[in-house]
């Protein structure tokens, strides 16, 4: 029951990290929305989430300022307030420098980029009102170093590193913290880049990404290692960390 009593918002909830955390918070007495473009699996994580807490799902296309703002206020006249928001939703699409498209680049920067903005800024007006908060957003190595197939997801990750510390900067004086979390984990996202690839390609690249990961030589489980991790940032046990980008991805990151 660490989150017992905490009011929690979670983008991206119908797969992947989205859901594993929506889990996590309920399982630690939190009350959770969900909230992703894919309605029927976003409410199915959400119905099959098991307490103490519970959880219940919104629609959100977090591109979209109205659609973020209309179900922000939604959500937080249902919670009563809000206290966390964790926001893995996010796309990424394979794209080599020479060739990434405009259509593409901005695609990626409206999902990864403007959506970040938005949906902090939401939070951020419903956290004030609240007294404080924590902020987590989804970073990535891809935005700390060259990514050669995908260049557009690469540089979108880099600006949400950015917004991050300078969110985190402006927003310290209302009690609101703002982290990214640089995950390496096996989610459908994960496993449809290492799918794009032809059979020979595919096999290098699982090679080397499992090179770097001192922890157990492959990519974590985001139920079992990235949950407890987000419990953590969102109770007040983390009230000192902000403007941090905290990879959780076994030492690929930083150790090879
Ligand atoms: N999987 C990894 O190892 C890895 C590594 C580095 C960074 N990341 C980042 O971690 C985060 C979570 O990744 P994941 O692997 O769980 O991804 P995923 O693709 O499995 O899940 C992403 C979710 O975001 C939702 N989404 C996409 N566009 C949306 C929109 N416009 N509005 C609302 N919801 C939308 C999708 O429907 C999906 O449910 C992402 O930000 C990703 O870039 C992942």
């Amino acid at each position: 029951m660490q989150l017992k009593g905490k009011r929690i918002i979670v983008t991206g909830s119908a797969r992947g990290m989205g859901a594993a955390t929506l889990r996590s918070y309920v399982k630690e007495g939190a009350h959770v929305i969900g909230m992703d473009i894919q309605d029927d699996l976003g409410r199915e994580v959400a119905e099959q989430a098991s307490g103490p807490g519970k959880a219940s799902y919104l629609h959100i296309d977090i591109a979209d300022p109205s659609s973020v703002f209309s179900a922000f206020d939604e959500a937080c006249e249902i919670l009563g307030g809000l206290d966390a928001m964790a926001h893995p939703a996010a796309i990424q699409r394979s794209s080599d420098a020479g060739e990434v498209t405009v259509e593409d680049w901005d695609l990626m920067f409206a999902v990864n980029v403007r959506g970040t903005m938005l949906t902090n800024q939401a939070a951020h007006k419903h956290m004030k009102q609240s007294g404080g908060g924590s902020i987590l957003n989804f970073g990535s190595i891809s935005g700390q170093r060259p990514e050669p197939s995908a260049a557009a997801y690469s540089a979108s990750k880099g600006a949400v590193h950015s917004w991050t510390r300078t969110a985190a900067g402006t927003w310290g004086a209302d009690n609101i913290r703002v982290n990214a979390i640089l995950p390496a984990m096996v989610t459908p996202m994960y496993q449809e880049a290492i799918d794009r690839g032809f059979d020979e390609e595919k096999a290098s690249r699982y090679q080397v990404q499992m090179a770097g990961i001192a922890m157990g030589g492959e990519y974590g489980d985001p139920d079992q290692h990235l949950g407890p991790v987000m419990v953590f940032f969102a109770s007040d046990a983390s009230w000192f960390i902000t403007g941090q980008m905290i990879p959780v991805d076994g030492g690929q990151t930083n150790v090879k």
